[in-house]
């Protein structure tokens, strides 16, 4: 954990929105005051309402069963998510609702009632199940953003396989590592799909991927009709599974901690966690995060652009909005194909209402110029949201004045693939925002910003952020390390939960984050360990030694910088930079390339050994070289990079 630097902003602040107010579920500051406190004196009362308000097979005998760090909520209930999001919604008079409404790259629009929805899901459950997929078993998705990817996770949910879905831009190596890590029976994959006009070819990878890793079956859609290969004995095409697949299916009770998915996420060392969610709390927990900060009305579109390989797209492009009973929209491609105006044309066409998205992507937008997001009628948007990385205030500005028309509030929502849903987070009708601030924790929530020794800080001082809590959508344990998941989240600081984020409280209670404290860094929303990317250079033939850094990004938010000391007798070039970054692209996937590649001959270290990242990370953003260099084994090898850089920077 290195020190939290606290950097005070402008404190503008915008009133809570007088539409909201009137019909929002918490409608005012004092009502979310009022229900903070009574969450805060009784949450297993507050959670339970909660989970009243969705379907059980059988109720809980215990809400919460703590014992540092595990937490077991709804004990001895029995529910089933894939039911609640949509069975439950038929029950309600939502059958010919649509819920995914799905635009594609090229253009192609399809939409699925709620019935329609639930057919295809207990068609693909059945599917499953002939095949002999049983409750518990491992199951990899590795899909675009198509219907598919939410029918294959719900018929997952529904039979309760474990799914892990596997974003579709992480390589065949990063594919491989996750299958054998948590045991994966059965891979859901496409020919391929569609990115900035070209097709991404997901199946080649599975097939690459499956070479080091053998599973039981692969099931393959059908999306570019692209050429695959095929094994007979493995490979089976999802559509004629539905085809010979019957669409009744009687969703089972499933125990309310019954795992439910696995999703890897970068740490501190070099391999991923796999992220273990369970059903019951999770289920709580996106539900009512979705209903509260988004104030989900009965016409609403809701957009969230995450891609379903990350936590934001399982939690609200999928089970939040469902379990609302919300249409969901949900677009497989880049924002600027064929133009930087899709995202805006796809709001005007289908009338979204509410934008979650990427403070990287409004950076972009920002960039592309107003002309864009102007030539479209924007209307319909009545909430904007943000999400995965600290917002700069200009951003901020910018969407709520050339997006928001100046009328959509914006929820700023800070959590974790950990968290499973909206920790921090504004809620529209009755919370003031201020540009950068996530402001206030959701009811039930309990965070706390403390120093090291987990004594609370003052005011604008900055520190960890923690929680101290359990609550209901946490993680329950890191897949197959539950030591690592003790010793990370647990280990940290006494007794809470220590999500690696430094962050303040102002003087009206609300949370500035400031980013990571650890050794993960965030490029445009994404996380990855420096450990990770390390290990994927020094695999290179080339390559002696390296360290990785991140710099700070105008428009990503971080970037990668990797100081790298070459094999003996290797002459550096442009050339081998450029092979080093695309080395770093094949091994882990393209969001992992460094931005750039510095030579040196040696890198600094302290007498012990021990490569000093301070002194790189202040060289690589172009800072002075700041604090004690006394510990520092060779002070030439400092002396030589800062020179090296002061001739880069003179050439730029
Ligand atoms: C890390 C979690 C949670 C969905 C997407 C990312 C950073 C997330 C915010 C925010 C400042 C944020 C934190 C956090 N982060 N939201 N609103 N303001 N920082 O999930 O990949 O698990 O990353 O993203 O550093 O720890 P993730």
């Amino acid at each position: 954990m290195s020190d939290i630097k606290s950097v005070l902003v402008e404190n503008r602040s915008f009133p809570p929105s007088r539409e909201f107010s009137e019909s929002s579920r918490v409608a005012s500051t004092e009502e979310y005051e009022a229900l903070y406190k009574r969450a805060d004196e009784d949450p297993e009362g507050y959670w339970s309402e909660v989970a009243s308000e969705l379907h059980w097979h059988k109720t809980w005998e215990q809400v919460l069963h703590w014992e540092l760090p595990d937490a077991k909520w709804f004990v001895g209930g029995e529910t089933n998510l894939a039911y609640n999001c949509l069975d439950h919604q038929i029950t309600k008079g939502l059958g010919d609702k649509t819920a995914i409404l799905f635009e594609g790259e090229p253009g192609d629009v399809r939409k699925l009632s709620f019935s329609e929805l639930h057919a295809e899901v207990c068609r693909f459950s059945n599917a499953l199940l002939g095949m002999g997929v049983v409750s518990g078993d491992r199951v990899a998705i590795y899909l675009p953003m198509i219907p598919e990817a939410a029918i294959a996770m719900l018929a997952c949910a529904r039979i309760g396989a474990i799914h892990s879905v596997i974003f579709g831009g992480f390589s065949a190596g990063s594919l491989s590592d996750r299958i054998a890590d948590a045991g994966i029976s059965t891979v859901i994959t496409a020919d391929g799909g569609y990115r900035r006009g070209s097709v991404l070819e997901l199946k080649k990878n599975v097939d690459e991927a499956l070479e080091k890793t053998p599973v039981e079956r692969v099931i393959v859609v059908q999306r570019c009709k692209n050429e695959v290969n095929w094994d007979n004995e493995r490979d089976h095409w999802y559509h004629d599974l539905m085809a010979a697949a019957s669409s009744e299916h009687q969703a089972p009770a499933l125990d309310s901690e019954h795992p439910l998915f696995i999703l890897y996420t970068s740490g501190t060392t070099g391999k991923p966690k796999g992220i273990l969610h369970t059903t019951g709390g999770y289920m709580c927990g996106v539900y009512q995060s979705t209903k509260l900060v988004f104030d989900i009305k009965d016409d609403d579109i809701f957009w969230c652009t995450a891609d379903v390989g990350w936590i934001t797209g399982h939690s609200y492009v999928v089970y939040g909005a469902l379990l609302n009973g919300t249409t969901t929209l949900m677009y497989e491609g880049a924002p600027n194909h064929p133009e930087p105006d899709r995202f805006w044309e796809l709001i005007a066409k289908h009338k979204a209402t509410i934008l979650y998205t990427a403070p990287t992507a409004i950076r972009a937008f920002m960039r592309w110029g107003d002309t864009w997001p102007d030539k479209h009628d924007l209307s319909s948007l009545r909430l904007l949201g943000t999400v995965g990385e600290p917002i700069n205030p200009a951003a901020w500005e910018w969407y709520r004045e050339r997006i928001g028309g100046n009328r959509c509030p914006i929820v700023d929502t800070w959590w974790q693939t950990e968290t499973g849903s909206i920790m921090v987070s504004p809620l529209p009708g009755a919370i003031a925002t201020k540009p950068g601030s996530c402001t206030r924790a959701l009811p039930g929530v309990s965070i706390k910003i403390v120093n090291r020794e987990g004594q609370p800080c003052d005011t604008n001082a900055g520190g960890f952020l923690v929680i101290d809590k359990p609550w209901p959508s946490m993680l329950r344990t890191i897949y197959g390390d539950h030591e690592r998941f003790t010793k990370t989240y647990f280990g940290e600081i006494d007794g809470v939960y220590f999500a690696g984020d430094g962050a303040r409280c102002d003087e009206d209670g609300y949370f500035w984050v400031m980013g990571r404290v650890d050794d993960v860094i965030n490029v445009s929303g994404h996380r990855l360990s420096t450990m990770e990317v390390e290990s994927a250079l020094v695999s290179h033939p080339q390559v002696a030694e390296v360290a990785v850094v991140a710099k700070p990004d105008a428009l990503k938010g971080q970037v990668i910088v990797a100081f790298v000391t070459p094999m003996g007798g290797v002459e550096t070039s442009d050339a081998l930079a450029i092979e080093l970054r695309q080395h770093v692209a094949k091994e882990i996937g393209a969001l992992a390339r460094p931005e750039e590649i510095r030579f040196a001959d040696a890198l600094p270290k302290t007498r012990s050994g021990k490569i000093m990242r301070r002194l790189l990370r202040d060289l690589a953003s172009g800072t002075k070289v700041q604090g004690d260099v006394t510990t520092l084994e060779d002070a030439s090898v400092l002396s030589a990079l800062a020179a090296q850089h002061d001739e880069d920077s003179d050439e730029a």
